[in-house]
């Protein structure tokens, strides 16, 4: 297994570009399953997860073509023959579950292991399943299947009330609905950026659909959908990760493709702090001059609040800030494991439950630590980029999940930097 070496040095000075989105991505793969014409996706950006969706969707029966160095995906379900996604693809990737309401509503009928849980968290699917039982689909949980049936005549529509804003069941059910007979109503429904992505693309494609962005979304079925060519949008939380590079290092840098509106309250929170962004032609540009990081609460919620994906890397920045911050974890009941590991760096943070709270301290001290989830690992590269002395990352195959390129893009702006293979 790979590592990644860090070791702490002055200010960062240049630009980052920034990656189309694999949250959106891996919502918008499977919504090839939902027509039989070809759907391609461009800035996709080129990480492990995205292998991951290409094999199961391989394993169904669909085509996923990498074009352009993995920028580009040309996709077809043309050839769509099996209606199961096994265990031994869904257990790498919880967004597996992505593919069951596609697959419910083009062909009527599914079988998509559970996808069970992961370092974060329980992760259930209840809401998913859910909104396939409003839309008259029969389900039957079975050695770890969820065994999914449409009515004779297919889905139809149905309103949905979600007890949470739920990213991924509404993704499921706004795609489910594209096909169901009639009208389909989410109530409570996500807002992030990703599904606004992929209504873009499904309505690209023929859907009829309203609301996204807001807590309801309204979707008018059709009888079939045709192919289309979507631009995948910029990934916000690859954004927000980098511009907390030059906040914890102090320096100037700009992420190209990166827009305020994407991120507005992590901005809001960043400038609380005493980090300057500012919205430039091409990006976002980041500084902070020699001023310190000023202590700043954070609550994660669903967008347009703080995101959670946000947390661990902002609690790296807040290590070293002036004063004492508290972190809540509203989405996730298990997402502090990167605090031991930054505790090994001298950081001084009391965990409790959902709350952390970060005393900050003068400066954070290399070590050798572990990677644990995706973000997790890329919080504990930040705080190795202001540590003193070498900071070593294990098992950044989480790393290589959610961002590509990260040495490049890093040693890009001046951080001492490299990837190193064994333990
Ligand atoms: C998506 O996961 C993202 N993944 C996550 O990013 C992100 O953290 C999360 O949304 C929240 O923003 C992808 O888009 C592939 P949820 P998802 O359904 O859809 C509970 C990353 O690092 N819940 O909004 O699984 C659940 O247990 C990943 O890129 C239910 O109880 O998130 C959790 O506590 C990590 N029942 C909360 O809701 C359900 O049926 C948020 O889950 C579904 C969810």
């Amino acid at each position: 297994m790979d590592s990644i070496v860090v070791r702490g040095n002055g200010p960062l000075n240049g630009q980052i570009p920034i990656a189309g989105a694999k949250n959106a991505c891996l919502t918008l793969m499977p919504a090839t399953l939902l027509s039989d014409e070809p759907l391609t996706l461009t800035n996709a950006p080129r990480l492990s997860d995205i292998k991951t969706m290409t094999e199961l969707l391989g394993s169904l029966g669909a085509e996923v073509t990498s074009l352009q160095d993995g920028k580009v995906l040309a996709m077809s379900s043309h050839g769509l023959n099996n209606d199961t996604a096994h265990y031994d693809i869904v257990r790498k990737m919880r967004a597996s579950i992505l593919v069951l309401g596609p697959m419910l509503a083009r062909q009527g009928h599914a079988i998509v292991s559970l996808p069970g849980g992961c370092a974060i968290g329980a992760r259930p699917v209840d809401l998913h399943l859910k909104a396939f039982e409003a839309m008259g689909a029969e389900l039957e949980l079975k050695d770890g299947y969820v065994h999914a049936k449409a009515p004779a005549g297919g889905l139809r529509g149905g309103t949905v009330d979600f007890d949470f804003a739920s990213v991924g069941a509404t993704e499921n059910a706004v795609m489910a609905a594209t096909l169901a007979k009639g009208t389909t109503v989410l109530n409570n429904a996500a807002r992030e950026p990703e599904i606004v992505d992929l209504v873009e693309c499904l309505r690209a494609m023929g859907a009829q659909i309203e609301g996204e962005g807001s807590p309801t979304i309204t979707i008018q079925g059709v009888d079939r959908l045709g192919g289309a060519t979507h631009r995948v949008v910029t990934d916000r939380i690859e954004l927000g990760t980098y511009m907390l590079a030059p906040a914890i290092c102090g320096g100037e840098v700009e992420l190209l493709g990166g827009r305020i509106n994407l991120l507005a309250t992590f901005c809001e929170k960043l400038a609380a702090a005493g980090i300057s962004v500012e919205e430039t032609k091409d990006g976002l540009k980041v500084s902070r001059k020699n001023g310190s990081i000023h202590a700043v609460d954070v609550t994660t919620e669903p967008f347009p609040g703080f995101p959670t994906d946000l947390q661990a890397q902002m609690m790296a920045l807040l290590c070293t800030a002036e004063g004492t911050s508290v972190l809540e974890e509203k989405i996730f009941e298990n997402r502090f494991m990167h605090a031991p590991e930054l505790m090994r760096m001298g950081a001084s943070i009391d965990v409790q439950g959902g709350t952390a709270t970060v005393t900050g301290v003068k400066k954070l001290k290399g070590a050798p630590v572990m990677a644990t989830d995706l973000r997790a690992s890329v919080s504990l590269i930040l705080a190795g980029l202001a540590a003193e002395g070498e900071t070593r990352v294990g098992r950044v195959y989480h790393l290589d999940r959610g961002y590509e390129q990260v040495v490049r893009k890093l040693s890009g702006v001046g951080a001492h930097i490299e990837r190193v293979s064994g333990e």
